[in-house]
């Protein structure tokens, strides 16, 4: 996808930089020629030699270099490539960006270029929250960066939050997206995930057990085709995936609302687990245990059925809309009469029987049925699920 491709990788000083050393391998398989850039604080956590070996070129590291200065060598670097990357982006880095200064090869390279700069920032926690970093990033972002990530999570120095620099297959998709590249680039798709919450009362709710995994790796993949993404999420235990425009609801019916705000869209996939029904008798104070030991019998609505509304729209329905069925019997016959009650184009089918270990797992194993029939895919993690399925789309709008 990204062949012929030149980037420039400019490696900053973090702890993330080991992952940079895999983004290029990313980048290499995608047809990418990576021209890396160390700085000096990156020298301290990957060295030169690891960072030239993997990319098979020269590891620039000096501003001052007289054998590269002799034809202007850092002017040239910052020309020659299609894209900057700056990965792990420091938050020194970002400050030296959005303050113009240039006191060391990095810096300069990003005030030289006419090229289109990504950054992929990783710091710790505070210094992200930090508000001359969050400055800097508004600055940033209005010079025309791109940014990818960070992501929240468990962080090298102990503490936990948004800092972690995001994954190299998410930065990959980011440098796709950036460049104009993959068949979704111009399309714009939809994507539900993860369970819904039905309020019982103001501290209860009604769950389920879905992850929200398969609902994020699909559209974390179909941004990586250059899909523009709004991905419709109720309360998941995953992170939404970066590069995405992220709705976050509880109920079904905001969840509808958040997929009805979100249309137009070229295809929609519904991959959340909704629940069925909400309780009608919710109570805006909380359910006390009372002297008799009586329970609260609760009473239930239905819920709206967001796949059938769009699958039925009379106008300006989406020209690819998917289903998923998670069954736990007679999955391909239960699955069939679902595609059709509901009018949608495609379902794609799972067993979540818990002896399969599907919901919340790692893997699936899935069924694709259409007008035409049915195609069943071996057990497979859900990131290479999403990659198949992500492509299918792509097949189909190109028809
Ligand atoms: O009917 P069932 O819940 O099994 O159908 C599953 C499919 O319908 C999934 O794609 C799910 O996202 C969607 N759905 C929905 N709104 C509901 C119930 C299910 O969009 N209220």
């Amino acid at each position: 996808m990204l062949a012929g491709k030149t980037i420039l990788l400019i490696i900053g000083g973090g702890i993330a930089a080991y992952k940079s050393l895999d983004l290029i391998r990313r980048l290499q398989e995608r047809g990418a020629r990576v021209v890396p850039v160390l700085t000096r604080a990156g020298a301290e956590f990957v060295t030169p030699l690891a960072v030239s070996a993997l990319a098979g070129g020269k590891c620039h590291t000096e501003l001052f270099n007289l054998t590269d200065e002799a034809e202007m060598g850092h002017i040239q670097l910052s020309r020659a490539a299609d894209l900057v990357v700056v990965a792990p982006a420091t938050a020194d880095l970002m400050a030296k960006l959005a303050a113009g200064l240039a006191p060391d090869l990095a810096s300069t390279l990003l005030l030289a270029t006419d090229k289109r700069v990504l950054i992929a920032p990783a710091m710790n926690v505070r210094m992200w929250q930090h508000p001359a970093t969050q400055r800097n990033l508004v600055q940033l972002r209005a010079d025309g960066v791109a940014v990818v990530g960070p992501n929240e999570g468990d962080m090298a120095c102990g503490e936990f939050g948004p800092g972690r620099m995001a994954e190299p297959l998410e930065i990959a998709a980011a440098i796709s997206a950036a460049m104009g590249d993959g068949p979704l680039v111009g399309r714009h798709v939809l994507v539900t995930s993860g369970p819904t919450l039905e309020p019982i009362d103001p501290v209860r709710y009604i769950a389920n057990r879905s992850s929200g995994a398969q609902g994020a790796a699909l559209a974390a993949a179909l941004a990586d085709l250059g899909a523009r993404v709004t991905f419709v999420t109720g309360p998941a235990s995953v992170p939404p995936p970066a590069g995405v425009e992220v709705m976050r609801v509880e109920t079904a019916r905001e969840m509808l609302a958040a997929v009805e705000a979100a249309l137009p869209a070229d295809a929609a996939v519904f991959a959340a687990a909704v629940a069925d029904w909400r309780v009608a008798n919710a109570s805006d104070r909380k359910f006390k245990k009372d002297a008799t030991g009586t329970a609260p019998k609760l009473e239930f609505a239905e819920n709206p059925d967001i796949l059938a509304r769009i699958s039925q729209m009379k106008k300006g329905r989406p020209a690819l809309v998917v289903g998923f069925a998670a069954e736990t019997d007679n999955v391909l016959e239960h699955a069939s009469a679902k595609r059709v009650r509901k009018g949608c184009d495609w379902i794609v089918a799972n067993d979540v029987s818990p002896a399969t270990g599907i919901m919340g797992g790692v893997e699936n194993m899935v069924t694709v049925i259409d007008a035409e029939g049915s195609e069943s895919w071996p057990r497979m993690g859900k990131p290479e699920v999403a990659r198949r399925l992500a492509a299918r789309v792509a097949a189909a709008l190109a028809r």
